[in-house]
């Protein structure tokens, strides 16, 4: 895609020879109003150098300029040069791009293919993957998309919660109340269910809990009894899992979670130790954070079983030696910032300059509606009803509006999922939200299954025009016919999305994303009722379809970076 700042700073650097072009560049604006042009250029600074009035400075810079073909109007306005791109040029040259590669709108290049990896979803073992893993999923699956598209080599990796003192608990309350049919049933719920009972019993019996730390200390010391439970548990909880990223359409390259790191722990305890960084206390191992403002991080217990800091340790300097990262994202709730803190600064004491590439991207809580979730008390929603409910609610909806497609179920899985999917990206991620089944499942306004409409309704106006995509690049049209207010708005749109995908990836937020796309569709919208797309003119309609088929092209690779479907019927 052209830069057009780029080219305005090449027509502005000779006529402003006090400044480079860096700087020229920095300070051309794009005027929230459009009526101050397309591009504005302010003079306060130059006022300051040239010792002059900017509005004078602003009028001979206009006057220099105004001749340029790109621009079809450049004014001055009080101190600013207001430049107005001309129209039909932009068009041809955004379009052009677009159509030349419509599958890949907004992608960059990376000239070197630097490894990036995305941690994402991680959720534990033997408990239920709930509503509140949901975000991890979805804003770590994104993000991941985000990179892959800038051009970097993105690893997938699922840091699975499957090791520490809780499955101690879990076996514990099975040995006291379990029984193998049931869980075989119903793993997960029932697993669920011996873990807050556990909790319950525990309150009035206190050395249920240390029966559970003893038993975590077996199975840290590989007793194959507590080994062979904990391995089923796995097991069963994996299937679960996978079901729910099959129903996502998310993978992994890696499901290296606590557990890989077991074996892996003497050598870092040893390295804390040998740098001077561990402390006892109480018969502990610690690392003391007081002087930098936070507590201490414990990194064995008085029994020697290690502790989830201690195997996040370990997997940092793993994903290093194994991967080489540029950037190590961890995409994990908000309520675990003062564990990331701690860690990367113990990196840092350890001497590991790459501790700044780890980046800690948290997101808000989830909430239910009548308060807050709790594994403990067994109060949780499970991210597969939540899913399978979407799903049948659009079908049903598919079916009210009678909708013609032949495939009902896929239609409804994509819009069903995809819906779920768009609400979770929708939001700054930082922002607590209460999840609500009627907000989820809206579909007027600014959600996923608007956006997918949009996208299926310029999917039926090129098949109504009975052109195909293929075809859509050879067309050759006049751009004059897609110059009106409408069409250029939706132009102006289209030619941010490599600027957006790059920001949204910069400041890890795919949100920026999704706000883009329901900008597109919005203006989208307001061209196909605006205007007559399917007229008699041929040069019209052709030059009209190209701007449809860019339109559609920028809203399906919007989508699939954000990890939605776009159907072609809806
Ligand atoms: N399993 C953890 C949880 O569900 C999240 C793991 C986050 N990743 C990490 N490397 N610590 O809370």
């Amino acid at each position: 895609m052209i830069d057009y700042k780029d080219k305005i700073t090449d027509i502005l650097a000779p006529v402003i020879e006090e400044l480079d072009k860096e700087t020229i560049r920095a300070m051309i604006e794009v005027p929230s109003d459009r009526s101050n042009g397309d591009y504005a250029f302010p003079c306060f600074r130059l006022a300051k150098v040239l010792h002059k009035a900017p509005q004078a400075i602003a009028a001979d810079i206009a006057a220099q300029i105004g001749g340029h073909e790109i621009f079809e109007k450049v004014e001055q306005v009080n101190a600013y040069v207001n430049m107005y791109l001309h129209r039909a040029a932009f068009a041809r040259a955004v379009l052009s791009d677009i159509l030349k590669d419509p599958a890949h709108v907004g992608h960059g290049q990376q000239e070197e293919t630097h490894p990036v990896i995305v941690e994402y979803s991680s959720p534990n073992i033997a408990k239920p993957f709930h509503i509140g893993h949901i975000r991890s999923t979805v804003i770590g699956n994104a993000i991941a998309n985000i990179y892959e598209a800038l051009g970097y080599r993105v690893i997938r990796i699922n840091h699975l919660g499957d090791y520490g003192t809780q499955f101690g608990k879990m076996i514990c309350a099975y040995r006291h109340w379990g029984n193998e049919e049931d869980v075989k049933k119903e793993p997960i719920k029932t697993l669920l269910s011996y873990y807050t009972k556990f909790h319950v019993e525990a309150e009035k019996d206190p050395s249920l809990d240390q029966e559970a730390r003893d038993i975590f200390a077996r199975l840290e010391k590989g007793e194959p009894e507590e080994v062979r439970l904990w391995k089923w548990f796995r097991e069963e909880s994996l299937k679960e899992f996978t079901r729910v990223y099959d129903m996502l359409g998310i993978t992994f390259d890696s499901y290296n979670g606590e557990s890989f790191y077991s074996d892996k722990m003497p050598r870092f305890v040893r390295e804390l130790k040998d740098k001077g960084l561990l402390k006892e206390s109480q018969g502990a191992q610690i690392v003391d954070l007081e002087e930098y403002g936070m507590p201490p991080a414990l990194i064995t217990k008085s029994d020697g079983s290690t502790l989830y800091i201690t195997r996040d340790i370990a997997a940092a300097v793993y994903r290093k030696e194994t991967y080489d990262f540029y950037k190590n994202i961890y995409v994990v709730s908000s309520g675990q910032n003062l564990h990331f803190q701690q860690w990367i600064k113990i990196l840092s004491l350890m001497g590991y300059d790459w501790a700044e590439d780890c980046v800690h991207v948290p997101f808000g809580l989830v909430s239910l509606e009548d308060g807050t979730m709790s594994t403990r008390k067994g109060r949780v929603v499970f991210l597969e009803d939540v899913l399978r409910r979407a799903v049948e609610k659009t079908r049903e909806i598919i079916l009210e509006k009678g909708v013609a497609t032949e495939d009902v179920d896929e239609i409804a899985r994509q819009v069903g999922i995809g819906a779920v999917m768009f609400q979770e990206l929708s939001n700054n991620r930082i922002k607590d939200y209460v999840f609500q089944w009627d907000r989820v499942l809206n579909f007027d306004g600014e959600t996923g299954p608007y956006v997918q409409y949009t996208h299926a309704r310029a999917a039926s106006v090129l098949r109504r025009a009975g052109v195909s995509e293929e075809r859509l690049a050879e067309i050759s049209f006049d751009p004059q016919y897609i110059s009106s207010d409408s069409a250029y708005e939706l132009e102006r749109l289209m030619y941010a999305m490599p600027e957006v995908v790059r920001e949204a990836g910069e400041k890890y937020e795919p949100s920026i994303v999704t706000r883009h796309l329901i900008d597109v569709a919005e203006s989208f919208n307001r061209f196909y009722h605006d205007e007559h797309i399917l007229v008699d003119n041929e040069e019209e309609k052709k030059a009209k379809l190209a701007l449809v088929g860019a339109a559609k092209a920028v809203i399906k690779s919007g989508l699939a970076l954000l990890g939605m479907h776009a159907p072609e019927k809806m």
